[in-house]
C-alpha cells in the first residue's frame, strides 16, 4: 500500500446557495387563521418570512441549483467532482437517497454519492467527512450540499413548529489544499433527547419540545463551539464570524454572550428572511456573508450546526 496523501489539507473552493421564489411572511401565516401574530414571532424568533419550495421543487431540484451555482463559482465542472455527500433530513422517502440523482443532473458521471443524516447539524458533519475523505485521498474534490424541503413536514395548525421552518439548499466544493482549511471537528450527539424534536412514530409532521429544545441549545452548545476552535488552534478573537444554525434568533445572540465574542466578530444572523433550514441553514447563512461582503477570503469563521438527535457539530473554516 502507498499512503502519499498525509500531509494534504481541505479547504472550501466556493459556495452556491438556492433560496426558492415562494416567500411567506408571518403576517400571512396569522392571517392564515394560526392563533399566532407577526409580532410574538418576531419577537421570540427574530423571523421576519421565510423561502417557501414550490409544488414542483425537491430537495434534490434545490440542492442540484446550489450545486450548479458553487460549481460555477468555482469555475469548475461537474466531472471536475469525485463524490457528492447530500446533508438531508426532509427527503420523502427514505429510500433512494438524494445525492446518486443530485450527481446525475449535474453531469458529475459516476461519481460516489451518498446523503447524510444529522439533521439541523448535518452540514457540518457532511463537511468533515468530505474533509477526511480528501485529506485521506478518498476523494479530490467533493460537492458537500445541505437542503431542506421543510414544509413537506410542517402542520400548519401546530404553532409551535410551522412558524419557525424554510425551504432551501446550499452547496460547499471541498478540495485539497496546501494549507488547513478546514479544521477538525467537534461533534457529539445525545440520544437521550431523541423525543425532544421529530416525527414521532405514527405521526406525518416534525413537533417539538421548544422550550427543551432551546435550553439545551443554548446550555451545552457553547463548550462545543470552544472545542471546535481550541481544535483548529486559534483563539475566539482570531474569528472573524461565527456562523450558527439559524434556529431561533435568541438562541444565536444566546451563544454569542455565552463565547463573549467580541465585537470584531460578525454574527450570521441569516435567519430574520430564511427561518431554520435545518442541515440548508448554515451554509446559505455562510453564502449570504460571503456574497454580502461581510468576511473575505482567508477569514477564520466557526461553524455550529445543532438539531434532532440531538447531534450536534462544528469546526473553524477558512472563508472561501
Ligand atoms: O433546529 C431544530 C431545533 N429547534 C430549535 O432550536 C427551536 C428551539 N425552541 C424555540 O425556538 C422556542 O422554544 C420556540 C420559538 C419554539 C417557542 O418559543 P418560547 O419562547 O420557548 O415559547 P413557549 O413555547 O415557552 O411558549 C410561550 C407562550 C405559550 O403560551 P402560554 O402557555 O404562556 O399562554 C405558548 O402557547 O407562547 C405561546 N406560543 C405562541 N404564541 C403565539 C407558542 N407558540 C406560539 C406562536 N404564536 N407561534
Amino acid at each position: 500500500m502507498n499512503v502519499t496523501t498525509a500531509s494534504r489539507h481541505a479547504r472550501i473552493r466556493a459556495l452556491g446557495e438556492h433560496r426558492p421564489a415562494g416567500v411567506l411572511t408571518n403576517s400571512e401565516i396569522a392571517a392564515g387563521g394560526l392563533d399566532t401574530t407577526d409580532e410574538w414571532i418576531r419577537t421570540r424568533t427574530g423571523i421576519d418570512r421565510r423561502h417557501v419550495a414550490g409544488a414542483e421543487e425537491t430537495v434534490v431540484t434545490m440542492a442540484t441549483e446550489a450545486a450548479a451555482k458553487a460549481l460555477a463559482a468555482a469555475g469548475l465542472d461537474a466531472r471536475d467532482v469525485d463524490l457528492v455527500v447530500l446533508a438531508t433530513c426532509t427527503m420523502r422517502n427514505a429510500i433512494p437517497g438524494g445525492a446518486a440523482r443530485i450527481a446525475t443532473a449535474l453531469g458529475a458521471g459516476p461519481v460516489g454519492a451518498f446523503d447524510v443524516n444529522a439533521a439541523c447539524g448535518g452540514f457540518c458533519y457532511a463537511l468533515s467527512v468530505a474533509a477526511d475523505a480528501v485529506r485521506s485521498g478518498s476523494a479530490n474534490r467533493v460537492l458537500v450540499i445541505g437542503a431542506e424541503k421543510l414544509t413537506d413536514w410542517l402542520d400548519w395548525t401546530d404553532r409551535g413548529t410551522c412558524i419557525l421552518f424554510g425551504d432551501g439548499a446550499a452547496a460547499a466544493i471541498v478540495e485539497a489544499s496546501d494549507e488547513p482549511g478546514i479544521g477538525p471537528v467537534a461533534w457529539g450527539s445525545d440520544g437521550a433527547g431523541a423525543e425532544l424534536v421529530g416525527v414521532p412514530d405514527g405521526d406525518w409532521a416534525i413537533r417539538m419540545d421548544g422550550p427543551a429544545v432551546f435550553r439545551w441549545a443554548t446550555t451545552q452548545l457553547g463548550p462545543v463551539a470552544r472545542r471546535a476552535v481550541d481544535l483548529a488552534g486559534i483563539e475566539m478573537g482570531d474569528l472573524a464570524a461565527f456562523v450558527p444554525h439559524q434556529a431561533n434568533l435568541r438562541i444565536v445572540d444566546a451563544l454569542v454572550r455565552a463565547l463573549k465574542l467580541p465585537d470584531t466578530v460578525v454574527v450570521a444572523r441569516d435567519i430574520a428572511d430564511t427561518g431554520n433550514t435545518s442541515a440548508a441553514s448554515v451554509p446559505l447563512a455562510l453564502a449570504r456573508l460571503v456574497a454580502t461582503g461581510d468576511v473575505q477570503s482567508g477569514d477564520h469563521a466557526l461553524l455550529l450546526a445543532f438539531g434532532a438527535g440531538l447531534t450536534y457539530a462544528g469546526q473553524v473554516i477558512r472563508v472561501p
